[in-house]
């Protein structure tokens, strides 16, 4: 893990001086798990209505989630919130969700536990930070109970937080936070996708948190009143992240940029952009980048632009903030 969590807890009954001996099968006294951002690459929108998503790991943005054994039920430690459980908001219920699926998928419904979060990806951003906390907190707890959750389990306790965070998740976002390498997404069929070069991109934050339920809905109505526009329009954007893959497999980036800003223009059209998004690809253009698009649902969120290289990224990035964005990240997916 790239950070330790700051937060120091107070030894447990199992850690002070050894006051209870432990049985070889009982959970260690601390488990820890993390998992890292994700950004839609291409084909967002489209995809709810059949085309492939392709979506890149951040793993410069990362959730760790840190458990320890408590007397009885479950304590949560976070910069949101900070008490037990069963009185935790609203906004808190998929962490909830994620610690008491976890604890089913291990078979100790019942244990107690106090988990501490520390996420460094904002939320409302299109950046995967519900579902990265919810395999964070299962990784952990996992940990915990020394085990190692398989890829279909993990999936089915983010999806499971996911559903109480967004009603009705695609499960990108669920398979984009634990896969270490760029993915292609297909009716929840998810396949590697080869990537022939390191690809350096910067993500700037317009300051607005996007509404992904929003935006889809507006696509969904824009749709239904005007057919033949929007279906031409979302078609576009489907043949754009099938033809991407290859791109992406040359690591061409004139090409791939290129169909960033396509794919933008395309989004503003249908109507999920924003001034303020079409000025910040505005700004990554005139600043050098390859191609630059809103990422996620839009109406807000952040916006995603291809550089020459992680240098040349921080460079982006400054340009960036000058433009407006509130803060920037540089993000480089290995080739793999
Ligand atoms: O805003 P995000 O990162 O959750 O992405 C939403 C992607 C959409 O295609 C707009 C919706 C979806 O469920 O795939």
């Amino acid at each position: 893990m790239a950070r330790t969590l700051p937060i120091r807890l107070p030894h447990t009954e199992d850690t002070a001086g050894g006051a209870r001996e432990r049985s070889a099968d009982a959970p260690r006294s601390t488990g820890e798990g993390s998992a890292h951002a994700k950004a839609i690459l291409f084909g967002e929108h489209a995809v709810v209505y059949g085309a492939p998503a392709i979506a890149i790991p951040i793993h410069e943005l990362e959730a760790e989630a840190r458990v320890e054994s408590a007397e009885r039920g479950i304590r949560i430690e976070s910069e949101l919130y900070s008490g037990e459980a069963s009185a935790a908001p609203q906004g808190m219920q998929p962490v909830v969700t994620a610690i008491e699926a976890s604890l089913a998928q291990i078979g100790a419904p019942q244990a107690g536990v106090r988990v501490q979060i520390l996420s460094a990806i904002p939320h409302s951003r299109g950046l995967g930070s519900s579902a990265a906390v919810a395999a964070a907190v299962a990784r952990a707890i996992a940990d915990w109970a020394g085990r190692t959750l398989g890829e279909g389990n993990l999936f089915e306790v983010v999806q499971q937080a996911e559903r109480v965070a967004h009603g009705n998740p695609s499960g990108l976002d669920a398979r984009a936070v634990t896969a270490d390498s760029t993915i292609r997404f297909d009716f929840g069929v998810v396949s590697a996708v080869r990537t022939g070069q390191a690809l350096s991109f910067v993500l700037a934050d317009s300051g607005i948190a996007g509404s992904t339920a929003e935006a889809v809905g507006a696509v969904r109505s824009r749709r239904e009143s005007d057919t033949d526009v929007t279906e031409g329009l979302l078609s576009r954007l489907a043949r754009i992240a099938e033809d991407s893959i290859e791109d992406i497999a040359r690591g061409d980036r004139d090409a791939i940029g290129a169909r960033m800003s396509e794919a933008h223009d395309l989004l503003d059209q249908i109507g999920v952009s924003s001034p303020t998004l079409n000025s910040l690809v505005d700004a990554a253009i005139a600043a050098g980048a390859y191609g630059a698009k809103l990422t996620g649902g839009g109406l807000g969120g952040c916006i995603i632009a291809l550089a020459e290289s992680p240098q040349h990224a921080e460079q982006l990035g400054r340009a960036l903030r000058q433009a407006g964005a509130l803060r920037t990240w540089t993000a480089t997916v290995p080739a793999a």
